[in-house]
């Protein structure tokens, strides 16, 4: 009985195997997949520092996503500009906003499969640009890197793409000019927000992904930038960039119907002091089937049009602490509008909404209140007198008709010195949801319904 169970286990086991090799074959595959998404600062990343304690990693993140914080907002202005009543904005200067993205403030890596033969190279995962990227081989003034350079004469899938192609004609900066170009190869100029910069040529090529469950999944005819030159803060670690954005050329864009324009994560927390540090998990990037967010738990909201197509854009109506409403002001930017970015560590809030959020938090919570020395944390009570059973009241975030409620860890992180520090900063006006704020949902991208969702999930153990 025991043998024969096993022997029809062993059948199903064939069985399945068998459907997942033919599955592996199909260039697009309609019942999704899903890669590991890497922390920077967790084990399976090349720059995981074990000398430093989550505490020293969560300050440096806390810096870096200041900087980028800065950075896209920095990107916006010039939208913002284009946009003042006084430009009579006609919409013809628009062009080089999406070029301004942030290099090297990164977060998340991710693996990809570049040509053919499948070439692996680690890339940033980035939710704040559009445009994939690899350095090629020959990479003249090229950011040392510790891959081997990827070379397009070795792949039989690659081919330039022309100037009069349409992925060219998406791009910010080219240097095609006039009708007579049509036929030469688009090369592209992508310039980031801190003058970083990647220069070469748009190709198409196959794209192969490693999937969490062990096969392999591939795409060809994918546009992306083999770069021939490439400056400025990028990281020795990494050997490119995947643009997650919602413009164009971005790889959710790019696979389109092949994941039916749905793409999610569920992220692991990184800094909380009670999660193992040193525990061997990885985030989960998901596309297709997989993405759907559902169930009973499920929110969702509407993407708005932000300024800048990159950026996924929603509502924020209203906060609450504890069940009860913060009061806003109008001030500051005013229309509710907050970027959901994977990229930045904190959740950016303009003042008009943090102060009166910060006033509640302060006469809610009975603790001593602490200065962060090196000001990177706007607000901090002490915790080490707190009652063992004491909790952080509850942040509601409202987003329409969903509310997004925040654990303690959403919104507060650990000090080393016994504080416990709002996760909120005021930044330089612009509003983001940051990726504390975010672990522990999975949270799904719908592109084509123009939707965002959110699960409460304990991302280590569920496998989405
Ligand atoms: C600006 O954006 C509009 C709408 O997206 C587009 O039709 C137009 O071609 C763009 N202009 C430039 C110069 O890119
Ligand atoms: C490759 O993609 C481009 C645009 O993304 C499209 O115009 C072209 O027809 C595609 N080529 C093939 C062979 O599918
Ligand atoms: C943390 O995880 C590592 C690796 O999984 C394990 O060896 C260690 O015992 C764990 N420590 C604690 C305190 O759970
Ligand atoms: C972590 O997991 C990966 C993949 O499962 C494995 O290759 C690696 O050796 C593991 N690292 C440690 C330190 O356990």
């Amino acid at each position: 009985m025991a043998a024969s169970a096993s022997f029809a286990a062993l059948d199903l086991l064939l069985l399945l195997s068998l459907c997942l090799i033919v599955i592996s074959l199909k260039p697009m595959p309609t019942n999704g997949f899903a890669v590991d998404l890497i922390h920077r600062d967790s084990l399976r990343s090349p720059l995981y520092d074990a000398s430093l304690s989550a505490p020293q990693r969560l300050r440096a993140a806390a810096r870096r996503s200041h900087a980028r914080a800065e950075l896209l907002s920095r990107t916006l202005s010039p939208a913002r500009a284009a946009t003042a009543p006084s430009s009579d904005n006609d919409g013809s200067n628009n062009g080089s906003i999406e070029s301004e993205v942030v290099a090297n403030n990164f977060e998340y890596l991710m693996t990809i499969h570049v040509g053919s033969p499948p070439n692996k190279i680690l890339a940033i995962a980035d939710t704040g640009s559009d445009l994939i990227w690899t350095n090629c081989d020959p990479c003249q003034q090229c950011y040392q890197q510790d891959a081997p350079l990827f070379d397009p004469r070795s792949s039989s899938t690659y081919s330039d793409l022309t100037c009069g192609s349409s992925p060219c004609s998406q791009l910010p900066a080219t240097e095609c000019g006039g009708v007579d170009q049509q036929s030469s190869a688009c090369k592209y100029v992508y310039t980031y927000g801190d003058g970083s910069h990647t220069v070469g040529n748009l190709a198409s090529e196959t794209l192969t992904f490693q999937t969490v469950g062990g096969r392999r999944v591939n795409f060809p005819n994918v546009s992306f930038g083999c770069s021939h030159e490439s400056q400025g803060t990028f990281d020795r670690h990494s050997a490119g960039l995947v643009g997650l954005g919602g413009g164009p050329l971005s790889l959710v864009s790019q696979l389109g119907p092949a994941i039916q324009h749905k793409f999610s994560y569920c992220l692991i927390p990184s800094y909380a002091a009670a999660a193992n540090s040193s525990a061997n998990l990885t985030s989960r990037l998901s596309f297709g089937a997989g993405a759907v967010v559902d169930g009973r738990d499920a929110v969702s909201m509407p993407l708005v049009d932000g300024e800048v197509q990159t950026f996924y854009t929603v509502s924020l109506d209203g906060i609450s602490v504890g069940g009860e409403d913060v009061d806003v002001q109008g001030g500051g930017s005013g229309d509710g509008n907050i970027i959901v970015d994977s990229g930045t560590t904190l959740t950016y809030l303009v003042p008009g909404v943090l102060r009166p959020l910060e006033a509640k938090l302060k006469r809610s919570i009975q603790l001593p209140i602490v200065k962060d020395p090196e000001g990177l944390f706007e607000l901090c009570f002490d915790i080490s007198n707190a009652a063992s059973d004491f909790e952080f009241p509850e942040i509601a975030l409202r987003f329409g008709a969903a509310a997004v409620v925040l654990s303690a860890s959403n919104a507060f992180v650990r000090q080393e010195d016994g504080a416990a520090c709002l996760a909120m900063a005021t930044g330089s006006g612009l509003s983001i949801l940051g990726n504390i704020a975010q672990q522990n949902f999975h949270i799904g991208y719908d592109l084509q319904e123009r939707k965002l969702s959110f699960a409460k999930t304990d991302c280590a153990t569920t496998s989405i």
